[in-house]
């Protein structure tokens, strides 16, 4: 069971926290590159309960930093994206990408004191159209984790974001929880369905699989287990790699190239960032031979952004609205009478309210992977805050190439699953590494 105590360590991530700090050890996936233009509006960010301004200088590079300015701490937000910097409006202070004062409008040339005043700026840098944010100590700055997907061109990856008005562990959870597959989104689907025959049609065959946990070098994985054909069993292997990414088994892991990062905005707000490969990835809406399944669609509505700090990737269908739920829907064709699977998983967690209430729980079996979970972070976190050990990963970028989702048929004992995993790991990487490298 979680304590009030553990839950609270889990969820609150402002500076100083156990896991804010835990946060701060990693890179972190901050915003679209289309989001910055060179010379355009600065953009409000908010990530680990910090409010930033990110903007994009004349020669390219982005900066991102504290959004009051240092001089008395007016919003760099209402500055001026001139010639390599931002110019605070208020006294015309200006600061380059890096946070370097570079011009003090207002104080006179034998008083100037601008080489000793730098705006509070992290670290970035942007990889296949996303820029990422180092938050922590900024003279010991890792290199970026080798998460596979994120190594793409953007091209062959379909990229987006999405805000979700709860806490960021709630998201993560339920990407774990992969029990919920054959109901919350494929609850009717039926077994001999054309659109389910090459990825789920075990899944939903048989909605109680086993489970295995073991811990990886970056966080720790499942395998759910089912009988497949005679003397096989259907696994479908999942990863939460740290700090707050998970990779869900929703393909033959030969072709599962995906992420996905659950950024805390605050303590109740996420920016859930979503790496999926336009190649490897056969489902739609309706071009599924004639099985249409009511609900299972992937292209939420978004709002337009707004300049708020809440306001980017903001869906429609929100809990004031209860996401549309169709209840005549619900009763004849689909368990949730929501459309879309994102909305769906989107309904359930933040139904449970901006910070979950994890000492009225009762974990099931297949909650083992959520404990496993819970554990490695608060350990981590934990370790990192007492002991000054850092956690998983935070510098072992190198370590992430091998983390890869997916779902394959096996012979073997369950027992033995995890030699079966890494083997299988290394067949997929064989084929889809190279290319990777021959689409760069
Ligand atoms: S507050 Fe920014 S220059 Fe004075
Ligand atoms: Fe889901």
């Amino acid at each position: 069971m979680t304590t009030q105590r553990e839950n609270d360590t889990l969820t609150r991530v402002g500076p100083g926290t156990p896991m804010g700090e835990l946060m701060r050890c990693y890179w972190i996936p901050a915003a679209m590159s289309s989001e910055l233009t060179a010379d355009g509006d600065p953009v409000r960010i908010q990530i680990l309960c910090e409010k930033l301004i990110a903007f994009r200088d004349t020669s390219g590079r982005v900066g991102i930093m504290d959004h009051r300015c240092p001089h008395r701490c007016a919003s760099l937000f209402f500055g001026r994206n001139e010639e390599g910097g931002i110019r605070c409006v208020y006294h015309g202070w200006k600061f380059d990408a890096e946070g370097n004062c570079v011009d003090m409008a207002n104080v006179p040339p034998h008083q100037d004191f601008k080489h000793k005043v730098h705006a509070k700026a992290y670290k970035t840098f942007e990889r296949n159209g996303v820029v990422w944010v180092y938050m922590g100590d900024q003279s010991k700055v890792p290199a970026p984790p080798d998460i596979p997907a994120t190594l793409r061109s953007a091209e062959d990856m379909k990229i987006w974001a999405a805000h979700r008005s709860c806490n960021w562990l709630q998201g993560l959870e339920g990407e774990l929880d992969t029990s919920h597959l054959g109901i919350l989104h494929l609850g009717h689907a039926h077994k001999g369905s054309d659109f389910l025959q090459e990825t789920h049609k075990y899944a939903t065959a048989n909605r109680t699989p086993d489970y295995e946990i073991a811990d990886t070098p970056v966080g720790s994985m499942y395998g759910a287990y089912r009988p497949a054909e005679e003397n096989s069993l259907y696994w479908r292997v999942g990863h939460f790699a740290m700090p707050f990414w998970a990779m869900m088994p929703i393909l033959p892991i030969e072709r599962c190239v995906l992420a996905r990062a659950y950024v805390p905005i605050d303590d109740d707000n996420t920016m859930i960032m979503i790496w999926g490969d336009k190649r490897g990835n056969p489902r739609t809406t309706d071009s599924n031979g004639g099985d249409f399944i009511v609900g299972y669609t992937h292209n939420p509505q978004f709002h337009p952004n707004t300049t708020d700090w809440q306001g980017r990737f903001r869906l429609k269908p929100q809990l004031s609205n209860d996401f549309f739920i169709d209840r005549a829907v619900q009763r004849t064709q689909s368990p949730s009478g929501i459309d879309g699977v994102h909305i769906q998983d989107e309904a359930v967690t933040t139904s449970m309210g901006p910070i979950a209430d994890r000492t009225l729980e009762h974990l099931g079996p297949s909650d083992l992977m959520i404990a496993r979970v819970r554990r490695r972070l608060l350990a981590a976190a934990n370790g990192l805050a007492n002991d000054g050990v850092a956690p998983p990963g935070a510098d072992r970028p190198d370590a992430y190439a091998n983390i890869r989702s997916g779902n394959y048929v096996a012979e073997g004992e369950p027992a033995d699953w995890e030699r079966v995993y890494w083997d299988k790991v290394a067949w997929a990487r064989s084929i889809l590494d190279p290319v990777a490298t021959a689409a760069e």
